[in-house]
């Protein structure tokens, strides 16, 4: 029989944790607090600064009242942390259930009895996890910290539920497409990895990443509020790595940087990510965004790895539509496991795909990705995808 992890079991932290997350809660409210001056007195264009599209504060989505609950930083916002984040991942996770639900004030009535009522419909998630993991590396497993609440299934000390899954999926797509394979041979040649996500949603996949590539500087761009979240997974996860908040440069590090002042982070990347939130954004903001990537973060050779749903059904729009537009290089990624399918994944670039500098083998980069088309000379991915095709 599978074991299960319930919240008494990861809702304890030690002391010294909440004058910690007291410093984040302040940080984070200093940045919502300082957005309005920002804005105004550095002239940033305040369609792409504040919230807007699925994140508009009067969109049905109640990331500002989770901002506000988390903010007062008791020990159940702490202990329980991942009760309060599902306007990321879709995922209640004491209810068990995906899709919009109501915020709690309070989780104290999610007893481990309750909760156990509940994972029943956690078990489709065991099974699709098994499947995702069955052939890969242990370094490519996510395993999510054994604290903040989490819940689930307990197969080999990971706790399985749907986010391990969600975050689970991305990883593959990452190691299946090659570019797992690619960031080791940059890691094995360069001092510093550079990484920069894109609304990070609680902070999992930087989790993961910061596991899988202990030399990677890694940077968050993301809504104030929506910082306070990972800021706190990953500080109080990784106590170990220096963390910073704004525009100053953490070598090896964990950055939170406002979405407000993206425009003056003048610097390159190796991998810019974005997973299920530029669809959740507006037009000009995804164009502000994609100006950004292609004239200053991917430098001369970085990846943008993306992975968006189609949410034209809900009034809101495909970003791939965008991509397509405005990279001329794409490399569409396919799982092999069934796992949650959130939308297709690609691989997007301004330099031809595969050229990028490094020993790792070029054509790893592609592998799992149809149609790859071989140009002549030394670099062996040119395009895929619908990217213009090679005229010699
Ligand atoms: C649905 S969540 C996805 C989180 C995570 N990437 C994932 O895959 O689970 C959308 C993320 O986009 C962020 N976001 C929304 N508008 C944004 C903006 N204008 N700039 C940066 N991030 C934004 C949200 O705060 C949130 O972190």
């Amino acid at each position: 029989m599978t074991s299960v992890v319930l919240p008494s079991q990861t809702r304890r932290f030690p002391g010294e944790d909440l004058p910690r997350a007291q410093e984040i809660v302040g940080r984070a409210v200093e940045l919502v607090d300082a957005r309005a001056s920002y804005v105004e007195s550095k002239g940033v264009d305040p369609t792409f600064a504040y919230p807007d599209a699925n994140w508009a504060c009067d969109a049905p989505n109640a990331f500002v009242r989770l901002f506000r609950r988390v903010a007062r930083c008791d020990a159940e916002a702490i202990g329980q942390l991942r009760g309060f984040t599902q306007v990321f991942s879709g995922l209640n996770l004491y209810e068990m259930i995906t899709g919009p639900s109501i915020v709690q004030q309070h989780l104290d009535h999610y007893t481990d009895d309750a909760i156990l009522g509940t994972l029943k419909q956690n078990l489709p998630y065991v099974a699709a996890w098994k499947a995702l993991v069955e052939h890969l590396p242990y370094r490519c497993i996510f395993t999510p910290p054994r604290r903040f609440g989490e819940i689930g299934h307990d197969i080999g000390g990971v706790i399985i539920n749907h986010d391990t899954v969600a975050y689970q999926e991305r990883i593959n797509l990452l190691f299946e497409g090659g570019v797992i394979a690619w960031l080791d041979g940059l890691a094995a040649e360069k001092r510093e990895l550079k990484i920069l996500e894109i609304g990070g949603g609680y902070g999992a996949l930087a989790f993961w990443f910061r596991n899988a590539f202990p030399g990677c500087s890694y940077t968050i761009v993301d809504l104030p509020e929506c910082l306070l979240f990972s800021g706190l997974y990953l500080s109080l996860s990784r106590p170990d790595i220096r963390t910073g908040w704004g525009l100053e440069a953490v070598p090896f590090g964990l950055r939170f940087v406002p979405n407000y002042q993206a425009d003056f982070l003048n610097e390159s990347f190796d991998l810019i990510i974005n997973t299920l939130s530029m669809s959740e954004m507006s037009i000009s903001q995804v164009r502000h965004y994609v100006s950004l990537i292609k004239s200053v973060w991917t430098g001369r050779g970085g990846l943008f790895f993306e992975q968006n749903q189609d949410n034209r059904h809900m009034g809101l729009i495909c970003a791939q539509d965008i991509f397509v537009e405005e990279f001329p290089n794409r490399c569409p990624l396919n799982l092999a496991a069934e796992g949650l399918r959130q939308g297709a994944a690609n691989i997007w670039s301004v330099a031809p795909i595969g050229t990028q500098k490094c020993n790792a083998e070029p054509a790893k980069l592609a592998q799992g990705v149809a149609p790859v088309q071989h140009s002549r000379g030394a670099n062996a991915i040119t395009q895929c995808g619908e990217a213009e095709s090679d005229p010699t």
